[in-house]
């Protein structure tokens, strides 16, 4: 399978916030941010992979800035690394300043997608060749957010989990 690159399927969606998405505060619910973040990443490992996807995973989500009520939000989701039918997916959120334009970071997540055929099995995907600073760096900690997940997960002994473990000795 021919490498692709993560601008070769990023998604990058923008939307307002509108009255029924709010908690009492007036900011964006929690659940609607993720149901965006959700949609964006699947739609960028489905471009990758061209295949069903399915979420894996929610690895990390951080809540660092609220949203107010009336923003418009862009979700820019991209593949931060493959492994054999996985999918890293890194999710940045932005909104926008009405007057000036200029963009501000208000969260982050990780999510993990798997390609599967139409019986839900998992089926390889095509590798990614990370190419900016920031990509080389979210594709080399990747392993080691896996191994955290799958460790979580009950599904990887941590004595198998040597990328975490190097990071302790
Ligand atoms: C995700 C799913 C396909 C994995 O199936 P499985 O039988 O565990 O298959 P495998 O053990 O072969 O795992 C497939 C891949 O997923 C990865 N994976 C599974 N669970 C994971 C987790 N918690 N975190 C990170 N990766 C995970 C495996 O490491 C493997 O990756 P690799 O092939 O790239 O090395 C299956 O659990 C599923 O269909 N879950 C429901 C998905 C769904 O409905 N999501 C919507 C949310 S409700």
């Amino acid at each position: 399978m021919q490498a692709k690159y993560p601008s070769d399927s990023i998604c990058i969606m923008t939307d307002l916030v509108l009255p029924g998405e709010t908690n009492p505060l007036n900011n964006l619910f929690g659940g609607e941010l993720l149901a965006r973040m959700d949609r964006a990443a699947s739609i960028a490992a489905r471009r990758h992979s061209r295949r069903i996807v399915v979420t894996a995973s929610v690895n990390h989500v951080a809540f660092n800035r609220a949203i107010p009520l009336g923003s418009v939000v862009t979700v820019e989701a991209k593949i931060s690394r493959t492994f054999k039918t996985s999918m890293e997916v890194f999710i940045d959120v932005w909104i926008e300043d009405r007057e000036s334009g200029i963009r501000h970071k208000a969260n982050e997540a990780i999510y993990t997608f798997v390609a599967v055929d139409e019986t839900g099995r998992p089926v390889e995907v095509p590798i990614i060749e990370p190419q900016t600073e920031l990509e080389k760096q979210r594709y080399d900690a990747a392993l080691r957010r896996k191994q955290l997940s799958l460790v979580l997960a009950g599904k990887m002994n941590p004595h198998e989990a040597t990328e975490l473990k190097a990071l302790f000795l």
